[in-house]
């Protein structure tokens, strides 16, 4: 089975042929990536100065926007430039939020905003410690922004304007990297989640389900056996596509590419066609308790 599901599409908004949602959130919610690669995010001529670098506050990795809260961080813009690159974003966003709801129209009452993020700074060769390296594979879990189960949606679009790829691998299917894991998942101390929300390290309380995640996360990415031997699927996504994947069920490393964007998003594991796909049900069934 090919990890990509391919779409023709080639607008964010609907109406989209029924046969064609009907099939997205089936696929994507059994672990496929969405890919659409005649979809693109136009910028106008004035953004072209945004694909640079320079942008990045030299500290985070990425640009980052919060749609809720109108409010652009980590750039080094001002001013006129700042206000340009936060619409430029907040359109993004918008038009991520469009392609979701098309595409799956049964999630449009559950879909939460989640931020979003502009990467303009080359992939490949950045610096940065085997946790935070997402070059080696991992699913999404994200240790200061626990979720208690909410799913993980993000989309991508390349807006690479020298036509050069966003390179990922992709790798074994969940139930096999929980299965692999389970065993190194330490036990959560009582009172531990309830301390790092009391010292700001967590927005909200780390559930069990959030603290077995993290420790997936953790021990894929740390495991130098692991992410050598393990199987993997190299694909290429084109400058000037757009993919969707549920993160937190697909093992995804990105190896190579510059300037991107990302749009997150939650859902509620009540709102999938089918929960049995979810990770917060497929660790319940392998640790025979209720995580959130
Ligand atoms: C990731 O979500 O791990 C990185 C994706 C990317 O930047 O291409
Ligand atoms: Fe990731």
């Amino acid at each position: 089975m090919s990890p990509l599901t391919t779409l023709d599409a080639a607008q964010w908004d609907g109406p989209r042929d029924p046969a064609a949602t009907a099939r997205a959130a089936r696929e994507l919610e059994a672990g496929n990536v969405l890919f659409l690669p005649r979809l693109k995010f136009a910028l106008a001529a004035d953004e072209q100065r945004f694909l640079s670098p320079q942008w990045s506050d030299g500290k985070a990795k990425n640009v980052s926007y919060d749609p809720l809260a109108a409010e652009i961080r980590h750039t080094s813009a001002q001013d006129d430039d700042r206000r340009q690159l936060a619409a430029m974003m907040a359109r993004f966003a918008q038009q991520a939020r469009q392609l979701v709801l098309s595409l799956c129209p049964g999630y449009a009452p559950h879909l939460r905003w989640g931020l979003t993020s502009f990467r303009p700074v080359e992939t490949h060769g950045r610096e940065s410690s085997r946790k935070k390296d997402d070059t080696r594979l991992h699913v999404d879990a994200f240790a200061s922004r626990p979720n208690q189960g909410l799913r993980i949606l993000r989309v991508f679009c390349n807006v690479n304007p020298r036509g050069e790829p966003r390179v990922w691998e992709l790798g074994e299917p969940f139930d096999a990297v929980a299965q692999r894991f389970r065993d190194r998942v330490p036990p959560q101390w009582p009172g531990s989640a309830w301390l790092l929300e009391r010292l700001h390290v967590t927005k909200g309380r780390r559930s069990a389900y959030d603290h077995i995640m993290l420790n997936l996360h953790d021990k894929a990415k740390l495991d130098d056996a692991y992410q050598q031997a393990s199987p993997k699927t190299r694909i290429e996504f084109p400058a000037q596509s757009t993919w969707l994947v549920f993160t937190d069920r697909v093992m995804h490393a990105a190896l190579a590419g510059q300037f991107l964007f990302e749009q997150t998003f939650y859902l509620p594991v009540a709102a999938m066609q089918d929960e049995r796909y979810a990770p917060l049900r497929i660790l319940e069934e392998l640790f025979q308790r209720k995580l959130a």
